[in-house]
């Protein structure tokens, strides 16, 4: 009997990736995908912690959901960090809820669907299993035929930044063996995938076994990725500071394959900030690091993530916010109010009052939104490699990346999907290029 699936993804491109393994190990089920929650017989969540907006909008969804349950042998389940952190709560809180499947229990989501049914109890499962979930979930859908793919190479973090949720709600860092990387990488080229972007939480803390019996770091990995004949562009995402060792810094400068984009987040230029906040580097500390990163690959675009309004934080403190992101120039970043999250070690510390939050957000995101701006605006002109992506707005246009994750916005054909088109880059916007084949 064929069930259907409808999948609703929260959060960063983990849960992405999370969501399309899912997807397979339930379609190896019967599970046939669709893309709306009426016709689903399971509807899948997979959720978001970070900051309790995020964290709330699984419960409204829920709000919403749970009419549709009305029609006989509907399934809810709740996976992700929302599952991971409140558990057996989120069953009391949401009775409509059938499953709950924290992060690391994935592969057993099958089995609880089906318990669930049997014996008409919620199942709830968010363990830390000695198992790799990943060989027991088959690989991504092979109906799926975009050119750029997401492949976690590592996952959890043992950082305990003390504003995150991530180290409790994900675990402690374990990096995926070097040869399946290898293997599940090179199932994707086979599929048409052209660009791939490494995952993890902390991936460039990336310490996987390497075929040899010695440990790989993200450097050697993205080597032997380059090794991959079709594999055209390589990204890696998310980076912290302490983790750039110098043989990744020296494939910036080596790889033609890896592009020249960099996520990597400081939160916080005042020193004081940073220590309160654990990240265990200073302002500038991570300036000389962009500045040896910058040695290696001068055009490299940098991304960032930022919170304002952390306990404590003063307006001193925040103006030194605002002098690093001068000094170091972005070319895209996120930035955020802080928000306290249950567990972690700010979350009891008194709270910068809201309206002081929302300020220093504006004037963040006035700042780096100029900065993006005048980065788009120095491609004009430019010849840039575009990879073709997916259908644009309007009939005959297409949507494509520039090597600096910018979105380019060209004349093309559907037939074009996955190929990379020299560009000239005409028009530049606050969040995307215009551009014709050169
Ligand atoms: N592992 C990555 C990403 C962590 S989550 C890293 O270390 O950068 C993504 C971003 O969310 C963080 O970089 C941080 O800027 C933001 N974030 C995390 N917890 C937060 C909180 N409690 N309040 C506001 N923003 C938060
Ligand atoms: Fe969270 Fe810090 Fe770990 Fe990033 S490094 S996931 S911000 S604890
Ligand atoms: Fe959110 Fe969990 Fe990712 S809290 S950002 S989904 S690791």
């Amino acid at each position: 009997m064929t069930r259907k699936l409808y999948v609703k993804t929260y959060g960063c491109q983990m849960n992405v990736y999370d969501s399309e393994r899912m997807e397979s190990a339930l379609a190896a089920e019967g599970y046939a995908t669709t893309e709306t929650p009426e016709d689903a017989d399971l509807i899948l969540l997979n959720t978001c912690h970070i900051r309790e907006k995020a964290a709330e909008k699984v419960y409204s969804e829920l709000g919403r959901l749970k009419a549709l349950k009305a029609r006989a042998g509907v399934q809810i389940a709740v996976a992700g960090c929302v599952a991971q952190a409140e558990g057996a709560e989120m069953l009391a809180r949401a009775p409509a809820v059938d499953v709950v499947v924290g992060p690391q229990a994935y592969h057993r989501l099958p089995k609880l669907a089906e318990a669930a049914r049997r014996t008409g109890r919620a199942q709830l499962d968010t363990e830390f299993p000695e198992e790799d979930k990943f060989d027991h979930l088959p690989a991504a859908p092979k109906t799926r035929r975009a050119p750029a793919a997401f492949l976690t190479v590592q996952e959890g973090c043992d950082k305990f930044c003390a504003f995150c949720v991530v180290p409790y709600t994900r675990g402690a860092e374990v990096s995926r063996p070097v040869e399946r990387l290898l293997r599940e990488a090179r199932d994707l080229v086979a599929r048409g995938v052209v660009e791939i972007t490494l995952l993890g939480q902390n991936v460039n803390a990336f310490h996987g076994a390497g075929p040899d019996g010695t440990e790989w770091g993200l450097g050697r990995l993205i080597r032997a990725f380059a090794g991959i004949e079709g594999l055209a562009r390589i990204r890696y995402t998310t980076s912290h500071p302490n983790d750039m060792d110098d043989d990744l810094i020296a494939a910036h400068r080596e790889i033609g394959q890896l592009m020249p984009y960099l996520h990597l987040p400081v939160q916080a230029g005042s020193d004081r900030v940073l220590k309160a906040m654990n990240r265990k580097h200073s302002a500038a500390g991570y300036l000389r690091l962009i500045e040896r990163i910058r040695a290696a690959r001068p055009d490299i675009a940098l991304s960032g993530d930022f919170i304002v309004g952390f306990p404590g934080e003063t307006e001193a403190d925040f103006r030194e916010t605002l002098a690093l992101v001068r000094e170091t120039g972005y070319a895209q970043a996120y930035s955020f109010k802080y928000s306290p999250r249950p567990g972690t070690p700010a979350a009891g510390a008194e709270q910068v009052p809201e309206d002081e939050k929302a300020d220093r957000l504006a004037r963040l995101q006035a700042l780096l939104s100029e900065q993006q701006a005048a980065f788009n605006a120095a491609q004009l002109g430019r010849r840039l490699p575009v990879l073709v992506e997916k259908p644009g707005r309007h009939a005959g246009q297409m949507v494509g990346r520039s090597p600096y994750l910018q979105a380019v916005h060209l004349e093309a054909a559907a037939e074009e999907t996955g190929q990379i088109l020299e560009v000239e880059i005409t028009g530049a916007g606050p969040n995307s290029l215009a551009g014709r084949r050169a």
